[in-house]
């Protein structure tokens, strides 16, 4: 089955996509992006993402391209184009095309968009869930505005291919106090030794992960004892479970630190309990 891509108002094969050689986003980062996990060819979690990207492209100046329907409408087009019923959407927005200068274009010149859509084999994935992940762990090197969608992700890159060579799925960002930040493309999270769940609040310097929000309202419902604050690396340790969760990974429960076993290596009950609770309810409200 071809691939489509859609770039800057067209829908073009996937192999003959491309941007100007001179796009800010391909030049600077000068960039932001967003991820939707599909179910059932409809987009997960939609508004909390469409509300991030306004949020990301506000803080970097650049002019939304379109409004929130007309954004829908080109996601949901290049999902069902591409005959994507589970898998994942990609939309990158960049400041746009203009001649190589570190300063804003000026005047102002229109932003480029780009989209994506794969499938995903939930089969392989819920396998992988049952046995869980393992994460390395990684000095924090970013900058101070992680609370933005970049798509400026160097030490996420290396961070991540550090994992991907010692066999791990994610690597967490540990902080100059030995606090784990979140991971490279996920957020932290652990049940303490209390019972506690823990992940770290979003005034720190690190992503609001949209599965994060959508879980912890199935959290609230269910009575879970949560607390929103950072966990050190040796709490991590000594945790009764871990898990992560993203768009990509939805909830992944994590079974070693540094080759250290979490749960005696094996998937968490309560971390898989939060898996099957957030892709019923990510399937439910999904549009
Ligand atoms: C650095 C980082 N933190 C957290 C997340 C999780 O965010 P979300 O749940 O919105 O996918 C991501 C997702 O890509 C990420 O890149």
């Amino acid at each position: 089955m071809s691939r489509v891509a859609y770039v800057n108002g067209r829908f073009v094969p996937h192999g003959e996509a491309a941007v100007h050689i001179e796009d800010r986003g391909f030049q600077f980062a000068d960039g932001v992006y967003e991820v939707w996990a599909v179910f059932g060819g409809a987009l997960a979690d939609a508004e909390g993402h469409f509300e991030r990207l306004e949020r990301s492209l506000g803080e970097l100046s650049i002019t939304p391209p379109m409004g929130r329907a007309a954004l829908a409408v080109v996601l949901k087009e290049t999902v069902r184009r591409n005959r994507v019923r589970e898998g994942l959407v990609y939309l990158q927005v960049t400041r746009g095309v203009a001649p190589r200068d570190h300063a804003f274009p000026k005047p102002e010149v229109p932003a480029s968009v780009i989209s994506t859509a794969h499938s995903i084999d939930r089969a392989l994935t819920e396998a992988r869930a049952e046995r869980g992940a393992a994460v390395i762990t990684v000095p924090e090197t970013r900058w101070a505005r992680c609370d933005i969608k970049t798509v400026g992700l160097l030490p996420n890159v290396l961070a991540k291919q550090q994992a991907r060579k010692a066999g791990a799925v994610e690597a967490w960002f540990v902080d100059e106090l030995g606090l784990v930040t979140e991971g490279a493309s996920s957020n932290a999270w652990i049940i303490d030794k209390s019972g506690a769940l823990r992940t770290r609040d979003t005034q720190a310097n690190i992503l609001r992960g949209i599965t994060r929000e959508t879980l912890l309202k199935v959290m609230a419902r269910e009575g879970l004892k949560l607390e929103e604050r950072p966990f050190s690396l040796e709490e991590a340790k000594e945790a009764k479970e871990a898990f992560i969760t993203g768009a990509g990974t939805l909830v992944l429960p994590i079974v070693s630190i540094d080759g250290r076993p979490v749960n005696g290596g094996e998937a968490g009950p309560v971390a898989k309990r939060l898996r099957r609770l957030y892709i019923e309810e990510a399937r439910r409200t999904a549009i």
